[in-house]
């Protein structure tokens, strides 16, 4: 295994792009960052993406977060980003952009790797549940340390009101919730979805924790919670970590293509 692998974090608002140590779980030099054309064509996410990537390191893997299910490599759905790229391949026109192997993984589960590997819910067994709270309400769920992919609890139902819809960030902002009236409705989405997984602990990631990183004491639910360490890093770390999963499949892709 290589020790090192860029992470690539697609969000609505930027492209971030980094180096990853991936026995430290840390970045390698700079972090870069460019505006997301999460809104436009497939072709222009591609350059965007290109320019994002660290220059050098081209024997170097890459992985790559994007908003929505990703299976296989292909995005299935797109609730805050173009409708354009439902059904879109992404990560083989990725690989084919930047010359390299390229691993495509759901933003919230590259996150939920980054805290299970380095951060948060490290060497945490049983139940763990990563939301990452952003535009949307990502989720990654763990058993025993493995990842159940593409689990999207954001989009629960809870009398009638998706869970993105009443407390992602950009709900707080659109309700214009104050924090006691924000930190209400996330308890609630919390328990709700306590109630249906049972988690041994919850972490919470997104822009949101790094401003309050005190908001804990402020949430109720019965699950212990924690914040998550890795904070604006996650999605590079664990689009790079996941690299290290995609190995097997690129060993039979090889093989199967006669190399
Ligand atoms: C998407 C998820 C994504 C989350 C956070 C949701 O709307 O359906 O796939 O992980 O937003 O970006």
């Amino acid at each position: 295994m290589h020790r090192q692998a860029i992470g690539i974090d697609i969000g609505g608002s930027s492209i971030k792009a980094a180096i990853v140590d991936l026995t430290r779980g840390a970045l390698v030099g700079e972090r870069k960052s460019v505006p997301s054309p999460a809104m436009s064509a497939v072709s222009e996410m591609m350059d965007a993406m290109a320019t994002a990537v660290p220059e050098g390191a081209t024997n170097l893997a890459a992985g790559v977060t994007f908003p929505g299910v990703v299976v296989g490599g292909t995005v299935y759905t797109a609730a805050n980003v173009a409708k354009a790229w439902i059904g879109q391949p992404l990560a083989e026109p990725a690989a084919a952009k930047l010359k390299r192997k390229v691993v495509a993984i759901n933003d919230a589960d590259a996150a939920g790797l980054a805290e299970v590997h380095f951060g948060a819910a490290r060497d945490v067994a049983g139940v763990v549940l990563v939301l990452a709270l952003g535009t949307g309400i990502g989720s990654a769920l763990f058993v025993d340390g493995k990842l159940v992919p593409n689990t999207e609890l954001g989009h629960l139902e809870f009398d009638g009101m998706e869970a993105e819809a009443r407390a992602s960030g950009r709900a707080r902002m659109e309700r214009k919730l104050d924090w006691g009236g924000y930190m209400k409705e996330l308890s609630y989405v919390l328990q709700r979805t306590h109630a249906l997984f049972w988690p041994d602990l919850i972490v919470l990631c997104g822009g949101i924790t790094g401003d309050h990183p005190n908001m804990v004491e402020d949430l109720v639910c019965r699950a212990p919670l924690k914040l998550g360490a890795l904070r604006a890093d996650a999605g590079i770390v664990g689009a790079a970590f996941a690299t290290t999963l995609a190995q097997g499949v690129w060993i039979q892709q090889a093989k199967a293509a006669g190399n």
